[in-house]
């Protein structure tokens, strides 16, 4: 028998960092999407996997499944992806929690949406050893979430047509170093850390209601802000805060870093009217446009 699942890439929309910390965030969904096809073999588990190197994640899930569900490890795992894992949109976790899916299907073992949750968490955990889980949680329950860290909340938000534009700013992020060297830094003034993180926090539940209400000029401003709250922990770069600029010059309701900084992609929220001319800034920024569909 052979089982065929996938699941979603994610966008951060607020709160990032802090959210490591015990603060929430709210995630969103890409479109593009990760796929995993299982079948049970009678050789050693074979993992192929053209479009990534690292399957480290897979490996670890596959463990961590076997040893729960007592089930033995001889299995044949491909993967596929619609997306390039350079965009920072979670290709390690989608990866993981599609594996979770796919295990289960394969050895029909009944599994919540909570339990493929903790069990994609450890494996962000084990293989990463950093991470607050947001990415494993918007795989798993898809659309738009409110999250806390460890997945002490996960409640869905309905956000209906938000309008992003995605910036790739060309340089590809490593989550885990940013999020380590930041911990490193912390630890030398955690009072001055724990202001920035309060007022994202507080960013956080003012976005969670500004983006039900549809109410974008709210919503922009809180990107500028969390933004700039970013620029103070000192993750965002140059290009990405000119990709930004650029977006808000032409009329974007606000701009922000997506996710660990360094690099990766900056968002930019603007009405229908103005997509075009936000791109295009973004582009003269030296960017690259990203086309896909979010809150899927
Ligand atoms: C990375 O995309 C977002 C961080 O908050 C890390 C995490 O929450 O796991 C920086």
């Amino acid at each position: 028998m052979n089982i065929k699942t996938s699941a979603p890439g994610k966008l951060m929309l607020f709160g990032e960092h802090a959210v490591v910390y015990g603060y929430p965030c709210i995630v969103t969904t890409v479109s593009p999407r990760i796929y995993v096809e299982v079948e049970k073999t009678s050789g050693l588990l074979k993992i192929d996997s053209p479009q990534f190197k690292d399957t480290r994640f897979v490996q670890e899930t596959v463990k961590l499944f076997c040893e729960k569900y007592n089930v033995n490890n001889n299995l044949l795992i491909k993967t596929h992806s619609d997306f390039s894992s350079q965009y920072g949109f979670g290709s390690s976790s989608a990866v993981t929690v599609a594996t979770i899916l796919a295990l289960s299907k394969l050895f029909q073992t009944e599994i919540s949406k909570k339990e493929v949750f903790d069990l994609g968490y450890k494996v962000v955990i084990n293989v990463q050893g950093v991470g607050s889980g947001f990415d494993i949680a918007a795989a798993v329950f898809g659309g738009t979430i409110y999250f806390v860290t460890g997945g002490k909340v996960i409640e869905p938000l309905f956000v209906k047509n938000l309008s992003l534009v995605i910036g790739y700013s060309g340089v590809k992020a490593d989550t885990s170093s940013i999020v380590k060297n930041l911990e490193f830094r912390i630890h030398n003034s955690e009072s001055e850390y724990k202001k920035i993180f309060e007022k994202i926090g507080k960013i956080v539940e003012e976005a969670k209601i500004s983006l039900v209400k549809n109410d974008w000029k709210t919503t922009g401003e809180l990107m500028n802000k969390n933004h700039r709250l970013l620029q103070e922990l000192g993750v965002s770069t140059e290009k990405l805060d000119k990709m930004c600029h650029a977006a808000i010059n032409v009329g974007a309701f606000g701009a922000k870093l997506s996710g660990a900084g360094g690099g990766d992609c900056m968002i930019a929220l603007a009405s229908s009217n103005k997509i075009k001319k936000v791109e295009l800034a973004i582009i003269k920024a030296g960017g690259e446009i990203i086309n896909v569909k979010c809150n899927i």
